[in-house]
């Protein structure tokens, strides 16, 4: 059993009845949160795709409170552990058996780096990347932000995705006819859109989106913020 509980965004928690993850909490200053990051109640890993602010988010005091390990590319790695926490550093294209099960890195066509974009000490230039997790028996793959790349297609070859976690908002990332076209090449099951309507310039007809997922015969599950699915 998984338990996927949607924080607006890109914010995404998985429960697996041991263990807690949270990938790219954005809570604070992330007008969909439905929760502060005080609320979260246990945390044992923080997964985070990049350095943009809207990833990172509630990473550091997270991290903090729970004593959780924040999973990160070598380089957004540093920055977290400057910042006194654990890390478990990556990079594109590698995997690692955790102890919740394997989490491969995926490369994520985006960018990230520079000077301080949030308070705080400045990100250093990092690469943006996905995860592919084995996680309570299922297979999840969250694109990060990311465009359309046809690669896309390599990640479910030899192991099929039950749920794939995908930006839809455009601008920044894939819109709705990429992000379809994504979850053609990865064959996902299940596809759970993310990064879209927080802001203006995100904004996307969700319906639209469902309706192209379905003409492929696959499940569409849009969940508003705050609410979950058990898989
Ligand atoms: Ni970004
Ligand atoms: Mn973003």
């Amino acid at each position: 059993m998984v338990r996927l509980t949607y924080y607006g965004h890109s914010a995404v928690q998985l429960y697996d009845s041991k263990f807690t993850l949270l990938i790219d909490p954005f809570l604070t200053g992330n007008p969909l949160a439905p929760i502060k990051p005080g609320e979260i109640k246990a945390c044992d890993f923080i997964l985070v795709t990049h350095g943009h602010a809207d990833h990172v988010g509630d990473t550091v005091a997270l991290a903090k409170r729970h004593n959780s390990t924040v999973i990160a590319t070598w380089e957004l790695g540093n920055y977290f552990q400057a910042q006194g926490l654990t890390v478990h550093p990556m990079a594109a294209g590698g995997g690692f058996e955790f102890p919740f099960g394997r989490l491969k890195m995926t490369f994520a066509i985006h960018g990230c780096g520079g000077p301080a974009e949030a308070e705080g000490p400045a990100v250093p230039a990092n690469t943006p990347v996905g995860f592919l997790l084995h996680f309570g028996k299922k297979v999840i793959y969250h694109a990060g932000d990311t465009g359309l790349f046809s690669d896309m297609r390599l990640l479910s070859e030899k192991t099929p995705i039950n749920i794939a976690l995908l930006p839809i908002g455009d601008n920044y990332t894939m819109g709705i006819d990429d992000a379809a076209r994504a979850n053609e090449y990865l064959n996902a099951e299940r596809c759970i859109p993310i990064h879209y309507n927080t802001w203006d310039v995100i904004q996307v007809d969700t319906k639209a989106f469902e309706y192209k997922i379905q003409k492929q015969g696959k499940k569409c599950t849009i969940l508003n913020p705050g609410e979950f699915v058990e898989l």
